[in-house]
């Protein structure tokens, strides 16, 4: 909150902008506007911090639960608030238009969606290059409530929804085309209505926390490697190992896929953690330049925006995946889709502990510092996921 806090006179703002929101599809009438403050979100939660050398004890690769208990959920239909809690931003541009609103209307639930109440979410950079209006041609209109992952409870099923029920703890990516459309109510919200088809259930040994920290990416790990024609016997060079995706990248590359050879290139402090995930050689890349080492790779999954220099460390006939940045032949790009049978098919890997999810120290954040995580998740530097939890 500090960081909304700082302009001139930011409650006269903040009030200004709460009359004008009033008028906001997203906003019922006049309740007062509150304020987040430390008493608001009186968390007294004691968070299990990692260090970089705590990732050597600790096998979850994971801030541990108490993190994310499990939401109090209403019991029936009717005990669904009308309004809720929410972040929400009604122009783009930097982490100041970031507001809090707590009058924000709960969505409606279509045939095909589920209410969720929300536990945890988190932060891709999808979130914040949205926020900035890189992708303004195909967004939902303003104003915004951000967020694409989700973990939480269903208090609520639409018609047409076959399989989840009210009770179920579900997680999943609530976008189905992250930059065509992406939801306007997004999960940084006490509710979200999301399709059941872009939901599955939570593996059983995560806590909401670590759940949240994964459909996105998980996802984009996984469909990029199936994009790239990746299968057993090959081997993959990964660009950013240590970020959201690079670190689920590896794990699917090692476990689900069957890979010969994994290399992965992060910055210094973050190569034993590459080795943990299931690298067989961390690059150092303030040290080497991954292109001009003697050994090629059948596939690169480039996380950074290096496609330019991927396609120097390919075999003949190899391929590149480039998430962002400049795309260079052959490498290419997609935009992943939302599916919840990703998610399920994922599930037993993640049951097992074969693959586990990897949570930023710094986190998780909870919901009075979402200013503070999209600031960070800007510096580009996080290891894991940025975890926004719990959320009251
Ligand atoms: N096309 C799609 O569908 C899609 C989907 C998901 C994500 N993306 C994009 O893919 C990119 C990665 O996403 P993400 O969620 O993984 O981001 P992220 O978690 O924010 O990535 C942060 C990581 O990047 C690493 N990194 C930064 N510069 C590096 C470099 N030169 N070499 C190696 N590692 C480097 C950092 O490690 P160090 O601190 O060690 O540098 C950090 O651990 C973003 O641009 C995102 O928008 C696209």
């Amino acid at each position: 909150m500090e960081a909304m806090l700082t302009t001139t006179s930011p409650l006269r703002t903040l009030r200004q902008h709460h009359r004008h929101l009033q008028h906001h599809p997203l906003c019922l009438s006049s309740s007062t506007l509150s304020l987040p403050s430390s008493s608001t979100f009186g968390h007294t939660t004691r968070l299990l911090r990692i260090t970089s050398k705590s990732w050597r004890r600790n096998p979850s690769f994971s801030a541990k639960s108490q993190v994310s208990p499990t939401p109090t959920v209403a019991s029936t239909t009717k005990d669904i608030p009308t309004q809720m809690k929410a972040w929400v931003y009604e122009e783009y541009g930097s982490v100041d238009v970031l507001k809090f609103e707590s009058n924000v209307v709960v969505p409606e639930v279509k045939d095909d969606q589920v209410l969720i109440k929300v536990a945890a979410a988190a932060l891709n950079p999808v979130d914040f290059k949205r926020r900035q209006g890189k992708f303004k041609a195909t967004d939902s209109p303003l104003p915004t409530v951000p967020g694409y992952d989700v973990a939480g409870v269903v208090v609520k099923v639409g018609s047409q929804v076959k399989e989840l029920k009210v009770g179920d703890e579900i997680y999943g990516d609530i976008s189905e085309k992250a930059l065509e459309g992406p939801k306007q109510f997004g999960s940084l919200a006490e509710y979200t209505a999301v399709e059941e088809k872009l939901l599955a259930l939570k593996p059983k040994n995560l806590d909401f926390a670590q759940a949240a920290g994964l459909p996105l990416a998980i996802e984009t790990a996984h469909e990029g490697l199936e994009r790239l024609g990746f299968s057993a016997g090959k081997s993959i060079l990964v660009l950013g190992g240590a970020g959201g995706v690079g670190s689920l990248v590896i794990q699917l590359a090692k476990h689900v896929f069957g890979a010969s050879k994994i290399a992965a290139t992060s910055s210094t402090s973050k190569l034993e953690l590459l080795k943990e995930l299931g690298a067989d050689l961390a690059i150092d890349y303030t040290k080497e330049n991954f292109e001009d080492l003697p050994e090629k790779f059948d596939v690169v999954f480039d996380a950074v925006g290096q496609c330019d220099r991927a396609v120097k460390a390919i075999k003949e006939g190899g391929s590149v995946v480039a998430l962002t940045g400049a795309v260079t032949p052959p490498g290419f790009r997609f935009v992943v889709t939302s599916d919840g049978a990703v998610l399920k098919k994922l599930n037993p890997y993640l049951e097992s502990g074969k693959i586990k999810p990897v949570i930023d120290p710094k986190g998780p954040f909870p919901f009075d510092k979402v200013v503070e995580a999209f600031s960070y998740c800007e510096t580009g530097r996080a290891t894991g996921k940025i975890v926004i939890s719990p959320i009251p």
